[in-house]
């Protein structure tokens, strides 16, 4: 994960401007920031950019580099932070991504005296490039060396102290230039220069490139310069919390408008990638790769496209190698940020099999999004409280809109469920106060159970497990006692999973149904729907409204929890 972002410019910029730039990649973590600048100024700092960038002394500087990390190698500590730098501290470096050989490439530096100083990965790359400059390597040729025997991810930028020259490279992890008026900006996305410039070059993977105050050149790994224009991207409008407390409970609200948008540019401006994206999966048998939230979208999903005839599986990313993908597949990556390391690996699996590559992503220009051959936009706007929210519900209703389903009355159950929310903030009251909460459902539902159990742990902390209601009494039961709150999901009744319900119940567990037909437990939440897919959908709003309220009653850090990010761009 992580986010590196540099700037390069004829006249001075303050390192306020750099640490900006910085923020807005902070949803890639925000367990340590640092920067570097070529007045020699190093600065770092435990937590995140937010709650320091005021506090941070002013200095001018034409070049910096800049880092928010989320902790892979190495503890949450000052020396772990980066910019990390060589023995003599000439080199500076950021990186996003993992060096996998990084302990053999550092018992060959220390073998040759270098000492280290921090415990991450990162650290073997400024000195790498020192040792080998050292035997008379020029530093752009060290890096080509560095590009052809490091294995890993990496998004790197590294400067040299008091010049003003940045040295960037990529493999796998995202890497895009930017042109500014009077010199240039470089970051993990264009999201951290968006509000400077929308005329970029997206770096492909093992090139490295030289860029100084006038001037860039892009090279592959081999030194031979590549041509490449610059594109220019649109951007939707940013978000700011207004009056909201949080950023999850203003997403949440912002549900109806955002399906509103989807279905609107469903219908009209993206109607002819949906048209190609519903022909090419009524003939090929479709796999759904996703991780997290955009997995259980991806599972609900599954049992809307074979509701309509439609051959569908759905794969967690990282469990990719499993299965099998072909020509006569074509793979939907789901993603919000479309920079998901184990989505992006598993559509590189996926394309060398020659599957087809289409994908359904939130943020525009993503990774993902410029992989597939088709992709659809949910168009949730920027989201920015790390659990997802609208975006889940966006990429169910999209799938559902795959299937040639109506969702045109979405919107106003989607209102009609929040308009109810103080119902689910007193409930959430009682909840908060569990150790352990079970949430059962049953084919759609068990998607649905995943994602508010998933929803429940992520900001609350409190440990929840999501199951099919028919698998409890394999085993899970023996956990149930008096007073342990089951979330039991039941559409019309179902007689399966009422007798599960019922079955938790004669244990003691206290029952908290969403339903569509009030059942007798200790709380009921009735979603009025007779549409059995649209009552899924809404239910997923019910379980992020129980999450938002239950991990609120305890005071946790709602948009920004513990150990997460946003965008996880590591294996
Ligand atoms: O950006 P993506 O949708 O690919 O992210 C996938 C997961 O990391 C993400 O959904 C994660 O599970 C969220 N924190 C869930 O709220």
């Amino acid at each position: 994960m992580c986010g590196i972002f540099g700037m390069i410019r004829q006249s001075p910029f303050s390192s306020n401007e750099l640490l900006q730039g910085l923020k807005r990649l902070e949803y890639r973590g925000y367990d340590s920031f640092g920067f570097a600048s070529n007045t020699g100024e190093l600065t770092k700092h435990i937590g995140s950019i937010s709650d320091f960038i005021d506090k941070i002394n002013q200095s001018e500087a034409t070049t910096g580099i800049s880092h928010t990390r989320w902790a892979t190698h190495g503890g949450v500590t000052l020396q772990n932070s980066h910019p990390h730098s060589d023995c003599n501290e000439r080199f500076f470096v950021v990186h996003n991504g993992i060096i996998e050989n990084y302990e053999e490439l550092k018992n060959e530096l220390l073998s040759r005296g270098h000492v280290f100083k921090s415990q991450t990965d990162t650290e073997v790359i400024p000195h790498f490039i020192e040792e080998h400059v050292k035997s008379g390597l020029s530093i752009e040729d060290a890096i080509k060396m560095f590009i052809k025997i490091s294995k890993g991810t990496f998004a790197v930028l590294l400067m040299e102290k008091n010049k003003n020259i940045i040295y960037a490279m990529k493999r796998d992890s995202p890497l895009v230039l930017g042109l500014m008026k009077d010199g240039f900006a470089i970051a993990s996305d264009i999201y951290a220069f968006s509000n400077i410039t929308n005329r970029v070059i997206f770096f492909d993977d093992n090139e490295y490139a030289i860029i100084n105050q006038n001037d860039f050149g892009i090279y592959d790994s081999y030194g031979k310069q590549i041509k490449k224009d610059f594109m220019t991207f649109s951007w939707n409008k940013e978000e700011n919390l207004g009056n909201y407390e949080h950023y999850m409970i203003k997403e949440i609200i912002e549900e109806p408008v955002a399906i509103e948008r989807l279905i609107n540019s469903l219908n009209n401006e993206q109607h002819d990638t949906v048209e190609k994206i519903s022909s090419l999966i009524k003939i090929r048998k479709v796999l759904f790769v996703a991780c997290g939230t955009a997995y259980h979208a991806s599972l609900l999903g599954t049992s809307f496209l074979r509701f309509a005839g439609i051959n569908a599986d759905a794969v967690i990313a990282s469990e990719y190698q499993n299965y099998m993908a072909d020509k006569n597949t074509c793979v939907i990556a789901v993603s919000q940020s479309g920079e998901t390391m184990d989505v992006i690996k598993a559509l590189q699996a996926a394309r060398a099999s020659s599957a087809v590559i289409c994908s359904i992503v939130n943020v525009p220009h993503s990774t993902i999004e410029r992989m597939s051959s088709l992709s659809i936009n949910i168009k949730a706007g920027q989201e920015i409280c790390v659990a997802s929210t609208k975006v889940f519900t966006g990429q169910a209703a999209a799938i559902l809109y795959l299937s040639g389903a109506k969702i045109v009355t979405l919107q106003k159950l989607l209102d009609s469920v929040i308009k109810q929310k103080d119902v689910i903030k007193k409930i959430s009251e009682d909840l908060c106060k569990a150790r352990d909460i079970y949430v059962l459902g049953k084919s759609e539902g068990y998607a649905l159970a995943r994602e508010i159990a998933l929803k429940i742990k992520e900001i609350s902390y409190i440990h929840a497990e999501g199951m099919m209601a028919g698998e409890l009494k394999h085993g899970t039961i023996a956990l149930i006692e008096p007073g342990v709150p089951v979330i039991s999901i039941i559409f019309n009744n179902n007689e399966d999973m009422i007798s599960s319900t019922k079955e938790t119940e004669a244990r003691g567990a206290d029952i908290f149904a969403i339903t569509n037909k009030p059942y007798p437990g200790k709380w009921n939440f009735v979603i009025d729907s007779e549409d059995k897919k649209l009552f899924f959908i809404a239910a997923g709003t019910v379980g992020q409204l129980i999450a938002y309220y239950t991990a609120k009653a305890l005071g946790r850090p709602i948009d920004k929890p513990r150990n997460l990010a946003k965008s996880v761009t590591v294996k």
